[in-house]
């Protein structure tokens, strides 16, 4: 990987980085589902150029509501033991086998990156468009990922919305999971899923609709 110091404060930056490998990463940019992933993951050095390139993000006023947690490791399975607890407790009926996928459902990926939206409520920048900076986060932490060489998928599942699972992880009352953003390497090329129709989602102001 080059050598990388990350520009000073006021530094001059290219208003424009032609590249056709990022319009040809963009292009066929696909994600690999969680159940796809293996190891290994990223290096140290390269796990935190992923992170410093996610943490990169238009952010209205400077306010980086967000953070993230790491799981990676031994800590994939005390997190999965948060699952599984969290599960039982939700559905005292649930068997052996379901339980114990849940406890490995962090085990998919060698590196299991949460993305944590916290919202400033107090600052005078919409709630919604620091919510907006959250998911560019995890778009751009997809887009890192790929670029150095590894496949990802941004989920949720029910693990984001479970207050006792949450609380586990160490989110306050205000804080929301944006996505859990599962790294690895494919142990097999996805396919092309259906796009949306451009055409469909285009208008242009002044032509009728
Ligand atoms: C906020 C958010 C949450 C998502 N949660 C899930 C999920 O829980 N399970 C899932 O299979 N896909 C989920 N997805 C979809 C995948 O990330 C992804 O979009 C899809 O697998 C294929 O997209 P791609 O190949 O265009 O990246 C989620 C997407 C977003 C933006």
């Amino acid at each position: 990987m080059q050598p990388y110091t990350p520009p000073e404060f006021g530094a001059p930056l290219p208003a424009a980085h032609p590249s056709p490998d990022t319009i040809e990463l963009l292009r066929f940019r696909r994600s690999t589902s969680a159940d796809l992933l293996t190891g290994p993951g990223p290096d140290a050095p390269t796990l935190k150029s992923i992170l410093e390139i996610a943490a990169r993000v238009p952010d209205h006023r400077r306010v980086s509501p967000f953070r993230f947690i790491i799981f990676e490791g031994e800590a994939r399975a005390k997190a999965g033991d948060v699952l599984a607890r969290a599960f039982k407790a939700n559905e005292p009926g649930a068997d052996e086998a379901r339980i114990s996928a849940e406890r490995g459902r962090f085990m998919r990926a060698p590196v299991v990156i949460a993305v944590v939206s916290a919202v400033d409520a107090t600052h005078r920048t919409p709630e919604w468009e620091q919510i907006l900076t959250a998911g560019a986060v995890c778009q751009n932490m997809l887009i890192a990922a790929s670029a150095h060489g590894f496949a990802a998928q941004w989920i949720t599942e029910w693990c984001a919305y479970d207050r006792a699972v949450l609380d586990a992880f160490g989110l306050g009352p205000t804080e929301r999971i944006a996505g859990y953003v599962y790294l690895g390497k494919a142990k097999e090329d996805p396919r092309e899923r259906q796009r949306p129709l451009l055409a469909n989602h285009v208008s242009r102001f002044g032509e009728g609709r």
